[in-house]
């Protein structure tokens, strides 16, 4: 049972505006890179709802440009499982910063898509706690607990 849940670990990917046409691509890497897509969801985080995602980063000074960019236009969220997925999304996605990843992990998705700190494509969790987190926001067990903002601004 235990070996069976760690085959099965989940974790939040978020395609951000900047990417949303490539995300054909993106998800034939995330595949090809062997994790598995089990959810996917469309939609335009409203401000409340990207206020509360990115909370952690709230006294940030990138803050208000990150709530901007990432309300402009649709993004895609995914749930992606797989053996050590949170570790393995991450270094599929490449640092934060598109010209960091270019020098250090040319094939990952921040290298290919993002075009600098702030537009980089797309996000990854960075702990099994946050997954956990970002996933109960995105894709909450009832479709009537999505916050309303997220669910009448759905594209
Ligand atoms: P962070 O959690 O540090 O990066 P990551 O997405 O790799 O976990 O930051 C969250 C997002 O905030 C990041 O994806 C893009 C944005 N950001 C900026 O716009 N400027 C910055 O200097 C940093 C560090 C992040
Ligand atoms: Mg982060």
């Amino acid at each position: 049972r235990v070996r069976l849940s760690l085959l099965n670990e989940r974790t939040f990917a978020m395609i951000k505006p900047d990417a949303i046409d490539q995300c054909g691509a993106i998800m034939n890497d995330i595949s090809a890179r062997g994790l598995r897509i089990s959810k996917a969801r469309m939609i335009q985080l409203t401000v409340p709802a990207a206020k509360e995602f990115y909370i952690e980063h709230a006294q940030q000074d990138f803050y208000k440009d990150l709530i901007a960019y990432v309300t402009e236009g649709r993004v895609l969220a995914l749930e992606l499982t797989g053996e050590a997925a949170v570790h393995k999304w991450r270094e599929i996605l490449g640092p934060t910063d598109p010209e960091k990843a270019k020098i250090e992990a040319p094939n990952s998705i921040r290298a290919k898509y993002g075009k600098d700190k702030t537009r980089n494509a797309a996000h990854g969790s960075d702990s099994m706690h946050s997954a956990k987190r970002e996933l109960s926001l995105l894709f909450p067990e009832k479709l009537s607990s999505l916050p309303w903002q997220m669910r009448t601004s759905a594209v």
